[in-house]
């Protein structure tokens, strides 16, 4: 394959690996979490999320490489590590920032300890683990969805300043 061929497989590979992801994690923000938090039965809540949560964390995982792997071939082909250097690719740096968020929370911290942590405050207070879950998703998808919009307009040449 000519690496010009690569580079645009590099880039289907990039956004596929997005829509799975960012879509699975608005699913999980707008749908998932308000649908549990309206369950009354707190046992109920944790285990059905820890079923459905957890099957999204093994394709999270997944696309989370394909998306980074594709990301920084990208980079490396257009030469364009200078645009960290840059404020105007101001969207390269949330992109690379949202991936590694992602990354260390569902390859570090999760295993290390934040599983266990979130058990644990959710049989203590199940409405303000609930509660703080949400917030946080709400925050992950924001900063997301900032990127997706910065870099879609970005590589067209609009210039945000
Ligand atoms: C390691 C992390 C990442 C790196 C190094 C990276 C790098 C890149 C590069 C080099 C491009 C092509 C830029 C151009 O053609 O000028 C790109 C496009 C794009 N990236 Fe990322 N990216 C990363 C993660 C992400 C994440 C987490 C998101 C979503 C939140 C994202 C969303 C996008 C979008 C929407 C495009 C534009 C695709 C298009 O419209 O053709 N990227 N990325």
């Amino acid at each position: 394959m000519r690496n010009v061929e690569l580079f645009i497989f590099a880039r289907v590979l990039h956004v596929i690996g997005i829509v799975l992801w960012i879509g699975g994690v608005a699913f999980v923000t707008t749908v998932l979490i308000p649908a549990l938090r309206s369950l009354s039965d707190t046992r109920k809540r944790f285990e059905l999320f820890e079923k459905l949560e957890r099957r999204f964390a093994l394709q999270a995982k997944i696309v989370t490489v394909i998306t980074g792997l594709s990301g920084f071939y990208m980079t490396w082909f257009l030469n364009a590590w200078s645009r960290y250097t840059d404020p105007a690719f101001w969207w390269m740096h949330l992109m690379t920032l949202v991936w590694f968020i992602f990354t260390l929370v569902l390859f570090v911290l999760e295993p290390a300890f934040l599983h266990r942590w979130f058990s644990q405050q959710a049989a203590k207070d199940s409405e303000n683990a609930f509660k703080w879950l949400q917030r946080l998703h709400v925050i992950l998808l924001t900063l997301s969805l900032i990127a997706i919009m910065g870099a879609v307009a970005g590589t067209r040449g609009f210039s945000f300043f």
